[in-house]
């Protein structure tokens, strides 16, 4: 019987396809990353009035974080022999998290944001399933990422239920 090589995990080139397929949902969480410091950044100025300023300091707070995850994610796709795609490549998906008409609706704002932060952990969670078992630094990288977005909805709907109960949302 021959002695099989030891295996390399993810970069074993049996696993090549399962690599591309874990670059491509890479890139796809790069994406949304940037996407959504691109809306976090417009609502944390555009927002007017005394109560919008609560929301307007944590999404200052946030856009550092996703920012910090969209380079995670860009330098995952590189050590895996992906390529961070272009700026060309950007489509917009966040019809959602478009300036409201009145610059004071916080609760248009506050509902985009748990729109947003489901989106990202319901792609999280499936990076976390496709890389389990064969890519587990992807997965422990993923599964922090994941963490500080279950935060940030979490915060969100805190918000939206003040608002809730103040019956303005
Ligand atoms: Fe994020
Ligand atoms: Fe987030």
């Amino acid at each position: 019987m021959e002695a099989s090589a030891p295996s390399k995990g993810i970069f074993d080139s049996a696993n090549l396809e399962k690599r591309e397929q874990v670059v491509a949902l890479l890139q796809r969480a790069y994406w949304m990353e940037i996407e959504t410091v691109m809306s976090y950044i417009a609502a944390s100025v555009n927002l007017d009035g005394v109560r919008a300023q609560e929301i307007k300091e944590s999404l200052a707070e946030d856009i550092e974080e996703e920012l910090s995850h969209a380079k995670r994610f860009a330098e995952r796709i590189k050590e895996l022999y992906g390529v961070v795609p272009g700026s060309q490549e950007f489509a917009a998906e966040q019809s959602y998290l478009q300036p409201p008409e009145e610059q004071t609706d916080i609760v248009h704002v506050i509902r985009g944001v748990i729109h947003a932060e489901t989106g990202a952990i319901e792609h999280y969670t499936r990076i976390v399933e496709e890389t389990d078992g064969v890519d587990p630094v992807t997965q422990d990288m993923t599964i922090a990422i994941l963490h500080d977005e279950q935060g940030h909805r979490r915060l969100f709907e805190g918000f939206l239920r003040e608002y809730e109960f103040e019956g303005i949302a």
